[in-house]
């Protein structure tokens, strides 16, 4: 199961998604199953790291934060994930005009699977790493459950 988070910038809530999810499968003892990597739908933070806020929150939570770089999401991405999630609904229409189409319904947000879905609010302009924290966390589990 490869499973790709996406969002405007690659470098909030996507890279958060990403390390949230990473972790609960590693504590899952999941890892030879799932695979998790993020992307944007935009250009404006190609090759940056994950926002500093990320970091920090991860950090507080004790979520190891790697390396990653963003980069934009491609047509190709379609054949190499089974489930594609955006964070909001900007970021659903986004992915599908990148795409083209989802003739095999991979393109979700990531609290589709909660008791209450809704967008997750973008702390590049709320400021609020701490609620979109909370948001990933709760989506991720709901995912993860869903899946496994
Ligand atoms: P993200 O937040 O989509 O959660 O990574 C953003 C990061 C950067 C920008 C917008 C949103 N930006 O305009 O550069």
């Amino acid at each position: 199961m490869r499973i790709l988070m996406i969002c405007l910038g690659n470098i909030c809530r996507s890279p958060m998604a990403e390390y949230v999810l990473r972790h609960l499968v590693r504590e899952a003892g999941l890892e030879r199953e799932i695979v998790v990597d993020s992307a944007a739908t935009s250009r404006y933070q190609i090759g940056c790291t994950p926002h500093h806020g990320t970091r920090r929150v991860l950090a507080e939570h004790g979520i190891p934060c790697g390396k990653h770089r963003a980069r934009q999401l491609t047509r190709r991405d379609y054949d190499c994930y089974d489930l594609i999630i955006g964070m909001d609904e900007e970021n659903r229409w986004d992915i599908l005009n990148i795409l083209g189409d989802d003739p095999a319904g991979k393109v979700h947000s990531l609290l589709d699977w909660s008791a209450r879905p809704r967008p997750i609010a973008d702390p590049w302009y709320t400021g609020d790493f701490e609620t979109t924290y909370a948001d990933v966390l709760e989506g991720c589990e709901t995912l993860l459950r869903h899946v496994s």
